[in-house]
């Protein structure tokens, strides 16, 4: 397996634990729940993740410089980090939350894939 390979699945397994994460901390704000156990476990999930995302992609990093795409795909990683108080404060409604979590994961992806330098 080589080192690529591995970062690779480092990220994405950061961004599922992000996303996971933050659907169930959306839900539970959503419904007006104060679980206090799942906010930690949310807390904790999302950091992990945010942190794989995190080595994993100055990992992967240096290969390509500083092209825009990673620029904006760091913007968004600060943006998602960011997005845990707005998330716990409810500062939008349940579906806002949502719309603005998966609009910042889009981004990234569309990033990752379309590349514009
Ligand atoms: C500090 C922030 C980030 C950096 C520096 C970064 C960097 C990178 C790099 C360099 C690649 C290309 C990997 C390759 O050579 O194959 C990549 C791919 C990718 N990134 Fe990120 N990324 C960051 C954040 C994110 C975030 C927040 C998401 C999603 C929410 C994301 C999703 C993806 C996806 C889906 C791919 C394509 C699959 C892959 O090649 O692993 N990234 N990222």
């Amino acid at each position: 397996m080589s080192k690529l390979m591995i970062y690779q699945m480092m990220h994405l397994l950061g961004v599922l634990l992000v996303f996971t994460a933050y659907g169930a901390l959306i839900a539970r704000v959503w419904m007006g729940s104060t679980a206090a156990g799942l906010r930690k476990f949310g807390a904790i999930v999302s950091g992990v993740g945010l942190l794989l995302i995190l080595v994993s992609g100055f990992g992967m990093q240096p290969v390509y410089g500083w092209p825009l795409w990673i620029l904006v795909k760091v913007a968004v990683w600060l943006s998602l980090g960011a997005m845990i108080v707005m998330i716990n404060r409810k500062a939008l409604p349940g579906p806002g939350l949502f719309a603005v979590t998966i609009i910042l994961g889009f981004v990234a992806v569309a990033m990752a894939y379309v590349r514009p330098s």
